[in-house]
């Protein structure tokens, strides 16, 4: 039972319509990392930063899951082994897609966190400052996403899966973000086969044994395709 590790990141939901960070025009083109994705820029102007996340959690519910997230969803369900999906993306639409037990390394667009006693909640679509945790009442409430200078959600258990990887592949990511970027050499140790699925070559694509370029919508699609008729 061979079993495969996803990672994926924004353009695996690009052709969804929610923008990437890093492409022309991307969300890191019209606003500064340091004042929005990052602990020191929330203590700094907390209103700017729900109004950044506000804005992206609307855009986000108002999104569909398109062919790519449905792909691997039914991978998830055919493939005789275990499909683990690890995301960077604060999006559900893997989950909208179909995908079970989806590892949101970099939190949830869907999800309020206490700074002060770590106790979460199902976000409302506008966080507002100071609102209040509802465990222990504190004017903490954040969105329950992963900044820069903070770490990953999950990491043991991803490396975990990493380690028994007999194919890993990397899905719409530059591969410009660390932990996530070095996850394929955690694969390569493990002996996984890699493969990039990607519209432009990542930082990292002479790590990967194969590469797909295109839009997420035609080449993830066929390359699940494929190994499910392997698998067969
Ligand atoms: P990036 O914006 O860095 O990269 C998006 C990648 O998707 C690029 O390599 C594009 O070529 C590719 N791409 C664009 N459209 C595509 C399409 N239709 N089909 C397939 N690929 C497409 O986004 P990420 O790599 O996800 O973290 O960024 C990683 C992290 O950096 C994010 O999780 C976020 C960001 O800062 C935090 O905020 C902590």
């Amino acid at each position: 039972m061979q079993k495969i590790v996803i990672l994926t990141g924004a353009g695996i939901s690009a052709e969804s319509g929610l923008g990437t960070f890093r492409d022309e025009g991307g969300l890191w083109a019209q606003h500064r990392i340091e004042d929005v994705a990052t602990p020191e820029g929330f203590a700094r102007d907390p209103a700017l930063v729900h109004g950044f996340y506000n804005a992206r959690r609307v855009q986000a519910a108002k999104a569909r899951p398109n062919a790519a997230h449905a792909a691997l969803a039914r991978l998830q369900r055919d493939w005789p082994g275990e499909v683990i999906i690890v995301t960077q993306n604060v999006d559900g639409l893997h989950e909208a897609g179909g995908a079970e037990d989806v590892i949101h390394m970099h939190g949830v667009l869907a999800g309020a966190l206490c700074a002060a006693c770590g106790h979460r909640w199902p976000a409302p679509e506008e966080m507002a400052v100071g609102e209040p945790c509802p465990a222990c009442n504190g004017p903490t409430a954040r969105p329950d996403v992963v900044w820069f200078g903070e770490m990953p959600y999950r990491m043991d258990e991803i490396y975990d899966h990493l380690a028994g990887a007999a194919i890993f592949a990397a899905i719409g990511t530059s591969g410009q973000v660390y932990p996530a970027a070095a996850f394929v050499h955690e694969a390569i140790a493990a002996g996984a086969r890699t493969v990039e699925l990607n519209l432009d070559p990542s930082d990292t694509v002479s790590s990967f044994d194969e590469t797909r370029f295109g839009p997420a919508t035609q080449t993830v699609p066929a390359w699940v395709t494929e190994l499910l008729g392997q698998s067969e």
